[in-house]
């Protein structure tokens, strides 16, 4: 049953990737070659409306952009994904009638520079069009249909605190489940923003050609190894362990990143002044390290009795435009 002339409001979180996602098995249901791992990110969301119509010509979207005050109409990329994606969960859940729709959409962070803003929007928009259809997914389903969406990695944002994504063998069995409760572990994600711009090649398309680096055999090797013993040292909460491994992660996705045909070279020259003065931090004596999506911003990962500390270090770097603390958090919700 569609109810029309309702207004549907959801909240969700980007997420940040320990154990990152590059790479997939089969490009047209963005299934991954590996599980993958990450955290909700509590300060970096999309707020989302619907209202649905009866009027099936009417396709909006409405975007805030990350410190406006105002929503300007987006005729572009964003809503012909908006519209795809209104299509594939249609065919997905086998519904008939059709609805006319005006999405207003804002962040709470900027956009397409490596905060995972597609996984908050496309995880939102997942709730949204199955609830608008009458529908109460379960949050595997879910987590299914919002990996549907072309950004895979919206399938974590589902999950409250801390998800696997599980590759699966199929369609219905690749998605994510929680591997922790966000009160299980009180790690921070400080996003360090270096520039707001949003990058040139969008990560869901690059994701295509990273077979293409020599580097990329070697790399789902080393997977292999690396998820359980992340999923080990995480149960064990060894933070020295976790965070090796989530800057080797971040390190060998990046260099399949640059080596790929074409080449991606996300990360920029402040990225890499701040990944060093990451570990000049730790060689002080405080356990802090980096992870970067496909962005020049970089994530600093701490604990939160270190969380003074690492802030007061890194906002006084001439690189670092502001900061944005992040701790565990709920998954895609109605509000
Ligand atoms: O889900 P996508 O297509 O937006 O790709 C996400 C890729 C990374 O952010 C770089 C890694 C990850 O696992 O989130």
């Amino acid at each position: 049953m569609i109810n029309y002339n309702s207004v549907i409001k959801v909240k969700s979180p980007a997420n940040i990737a320990f154990i990152k996602y590059w790479g997939r098995r089969d490009d047209e249901l963005f299934l991954p070659v590996s599980d993958n791992i990450s955290m909700n990110l509590s300060h970096c969301y999309t707020s989302l409306e619907m209202e649905f119509l009866k009027d099936t010509s009417v396709r909006e979207l409405y975007i805030r952009e990350y410190k406006s005050d105002t929503y300007t109409q987006d005729t572009g990329k964003a809503l012909e994904k908006a519209v795809k994606f209104y299509q594939t969960v249609k065919e997905y859940l086998k519904v008939e009638d059709d609805l006319g729709f005006r999405l207003k959409s804002a962040n709470s962070f900027p956009k397409q520079s490596g905060i995972a803003s597609s996984a908050s929007f496309f995880s939102a928009l997942a709730l949204a069009y199955t609830t608008a259809f009458g529908k109460k997914l379960s949050s595997k389903e879910l987590s299914v249909v919002a990996r549907l969406s072309g950004s895979g990695s919206a399938c974590r944002s589902v999950v409250d605190g801390y998800a696997v994504w599980k590759k699966g063998t199929s369609s219905s069995s690749s998605y994510a489940v929680q591997l922790a409760a966000s009160e299980y572990w009180d790690l921070v994600d400080l996003v360090v923003i270096v520039t707001a711009e949003a990058k040139k090649v969008t990560s869901t398309e690059a994701h295509k050609t990273a077979w293409t680096s020599s580097f990329y055999p070697n790399r789902l090797r080393e997977l292999k190894s690396r998820v359980p013993a992340f999923k080990e040292a995480f149960n064990a909460k060894d933070f020295s362990a976790i965070g090796k491994l989530i800057e080797e992660d971040t390190l060998s996705m990046h260099i399949v990143m640059m080596t790929q045909t074409p080449p991606n070279y996300y990360l920029s020259g402040k990225t890499l002044e701040l990944m060093k003065k990451t570990i000049t931090l730790r060689a002080q004596g405080i356990e802090v390290y980096y992870s970067i999506d496909a962005g020049e911003n970089i994530h600093i990962i701490c604990e939160k009795k270190n969380e003074r500390t690492v802030y007061e270090y890194f906002v006084k770097q001439p690189e670092v435009q502001e900061i944005i603390a992040n701790y565990p958090c709920e998954g895609t919700r109605l509000v």
